[in-house]
């Protein structure tokens, strides 16, 4: 198969070299849902917001599932290479840093931000996964490096992901090395505004002062 385009919006800040802050929704949002939340995280940001090329009866999705909570692992690995290949052009046609990429992915966009985590480590500067699952039932052994800051947040009332596994998955990161903030909330899988809270100060923690 080969790579096809991802719809997208972006929104360059008038900062000089600034980092991208790269939205991916969750099944059946679009590039439009998350747009929201990008002004919370300051005025020195480029915003990219993408639309997953998956439709599931209709409803975009960044890669193909075989039932609740069940991933098709061939197609989120192939739609992790096209969404990262996709990236790589973007960057030189709009012309942002590829290397100063925070991604914020909300559920089935936080799972291929976790699979590109582990298929291209070190690409991402920061990841933020509201709602993540384990992207992987078995996660490929961690090469490169593991600089990329991470930032989780699930909820404890979640009806579609066992709190359980979430903190198994958060372990693994943090056994393969990655510096990991992550949250229990009181909430169910719907973002809340502490999820938001968290996040950006967890941002301005390492971000704002241009580090990236
Ligand atoms: C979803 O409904 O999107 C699941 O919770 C996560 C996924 O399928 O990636």
């Amino acid at each position: 198969m080969q790579y096809q385009p991802l719809k997208y919006i972006y929104k360059p800040s008038h900062v000089k070299d600034a980092p991208t802050l790269l939205l991916l929704h969750g099944t059946g949002g679009d590039e439009n849902d998350l747009l929201a939340l990008a002004n919370y995280f300051g005025e020195g940001l480029n915003v990219l917001s993408l639309r997953g090329n998956v439709s599931e009866q209709g409803m975009p999705r960044f890669f193909k599932r075989l039932g609740m909570g069940i991933f098709d692992e061939a197609d989120l690995t192939f739609r992790t290479h096209e969404m990262i290949a996709f990236l790589k052009e973007l960057a030189v046609k709009e012309n942002f840093n590829v290397n100063k990429i925070i991604a914020l992915g909300y559920s089935n966009g936080a799972n291929i931000a976790g699979s590109a985590l582990y298929l291209y480590p070190g690409f991402f500067a920061g990841v933020i996964l509201y709602r993540p699952m384990q992207p992987f039932k078995v996660l490929p052994a961690v090469t490169g490096d593991q600089t990329t800051r991470i930032f989780a947040s699930n909820g404890l009332q979640d009806p579609t992901i066992n709190p359980e596994a979430t903190k198994a998955y958060i372990q693994q990161m943090e056994n393969d090395g990655w510096p990991v903030e992550h949250h229990h909330l009181e909430a169910g899988h719907n973002l809340t505004r502490e999820d938001l809270e968290l996040s950006v100060i967890w941002h301005q923690r390492y971000f704002d002062n241009g580090t990236v």
